[in-house]
């Protein structure tokens, strides 16, 4: 149980500029492939998030040496003293990104013992494409009392995924990166992330090609120098403020992001009758009337991103009409809703589709945050509704968003902590 609750008084339009974070997603996948270099890296626009902190512990309990400034966003991380491979069960749970160890340690030591990792409560999560990849590169691997043991020559190999997997292709890259041969990764995810990664390692000196497409090639490196890497800034952070400034009927210019990510969520706000423009680094939204009730399926990237869907159908609660939403990705996606409904939400779910019947008004009520966007999704609610509402168990919302309370009370949210 966390020790404060976050307290919004909705119905305030977000209005001004605000700025985009270093992406969660690709900050993790980077900084565990910083332990496949034979010099020191320099990584700049990482977020101050819990998931980045928990990785700093990680990487030096291995031995590496980590210094994070979390005011100038820069960490400094010298692998050469990494003396362990082994990530116990206690730390790998703390976030899902720990699994990245597992290709990191193998494709630097050809050995690795990590435990299951943990993350969002939003369906079964398996990694068996992980290990597929990892099998195909010549690991053994070996799962007991919820650690995963690898050891092998990594071996460049042809490895088809079974479904497209961001984790499972992050992972096959990290093994191969380092591997004898070439490596060809196919029914590989597109997210910005991965190619963030690719150009990462390949600033390091790795040979990655492909990246963004279905197919990834690899030809294995035997030495990696240092490097300075930038991060691309985060997609699914854009996106919700995005929705916010929608959701409240805002005007809001959001800067330092990359608009070209945005695209599928750019689409479906234009047809619900939201105003939307961009510059190269800048998307500006504003809400001039209502909105239209849309349908949502998300896909992997270039589609509609999962992680967008839980703010996203909060905002279409107050829609008018009907919208449906499926979600295609993870099995339990849909429990904000559920929460939604104390509000005055109007919800039906079905499997992996929710009706939401657009209602005129949300009410302020006490609801608990399930998950890192479903904490977003609540806060989205919060705006959007009359009155005041309490959200419970919000430090989901720590681990994958930057300072989120200070960037939305300087665009007007009235929004602030509450100790219990
Ligand atoms: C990453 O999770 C992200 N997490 C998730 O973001 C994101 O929702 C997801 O990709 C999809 O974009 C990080 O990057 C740390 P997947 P990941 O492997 O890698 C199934 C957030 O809010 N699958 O692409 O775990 C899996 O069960 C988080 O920032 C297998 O069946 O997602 C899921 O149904 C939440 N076998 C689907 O594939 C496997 O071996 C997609 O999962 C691997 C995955």
């Amino acid at each position: 149980m966390d020790n404060y609750k976050l307290l919004i008084t909705g119905g305030l339009p977000l209005i001004g500029e605000t700025y985009v974070s270093g992406g969660k997603n690709t900050s993790v996948a980077v900084i565990a492939a910083s332990l496949l270099c034979d010099e020191p890296c320099t990584i700049e626009n990482l977020p101050d998030i819990e998931d980045v902190h928990v990785l700093v512990d990680i990487l030096t309990n291995l031995g590496a040496q980590v210094e994070f400034d979390t005011a100038a966003r820069r960490m400094y991380i010298d692998p050469h003293k990494v003396a362990s491979c082994v990530v116990p069960y206690r730390q790998s749970q703390r976030m899902r990104a720990s699994y990245y160890l597992l290709g990191a340690l193998l494709g630097r030591f050809g050995q690795a013992e990590v435990g299951y990792p943990g993350g969002c409560a939003i369906g079964n999560r398996p990694v068996d494409q992980h290990l597929k990849a990892f099998r195909a590169l010549g690991a053994e691997v070996e799962e007991k009392g919820a650690v995963i043991y690898a050891k092998g020559k990594m071996t460049g190999a042809g490895v088809f995924f079974d479904r497209i997997t961001v984790g499972g292709t992050i992972n096959a890259m990290l093994a191969a990166a380092r591997a004898e041969g070439t490596t060809v990764l196919y029914n590989v995810a597109r997210e910005p992330h991965i190619v963030d990664l690719a150009n990462f390692l390949n600033s390091m000196g790795c040979k990655v090609k492909g990246a963004g497409t279905g197919t990834i090639r690899i030809q294995g490196v035997r030495y990696l120098h240092g490097s300075t890497y930038t991060v691309i800034p985060d997609q699914i952070e854009t996106g919700t403020l995005m929705i916010a400034a929608a959701a409240t009927r805002g005007d809001v210019v959001i800067r330092g992001c990359i608009p070209t990510h945005m695209e599928a969520l750019t689409a479906k706000l234009l047809e619900m009758g939201v105003q939307v423009s961009d510059t190269d680094d800048a998307i500006r939204v504003r809400t001039l009337r209502g909105h239209r009730a849309v349908n949502i399926k998300t896909q992997e990237y270039p589609g509609f991103p999962t992680d967008l869907q839980q703010p996203m159908s909060a905002m279409l609660t107050k829609a008018s009409g009907d919208s449906i939403v499926i979600e295609t990705i993870f099995e339990s996606r849909f429990k904000h809703l559920i929460e939604m409904q104390r509000m005055g939400a109007r919800v039906r779910i079905l499997d992996d589709t929710a009706i939401i019947e657009g209602v005129p008004e949300l009410y302020g009520a006490p609801i608990t945050a399930t998950d890192l966007r479903a904490g977003a999704a609540l806060v989205v609610a919060g705006l959007m509704a009359k009155g005041v509402t309490e959200i419970y168990e919000p430090a989901y919302i720590e681990r994958g968003y930057e300072h989120m309370e200070e960037k939305l009370r300087a665009l007007g949210a009235d929004i602030h902590r509450e100790a219990l």
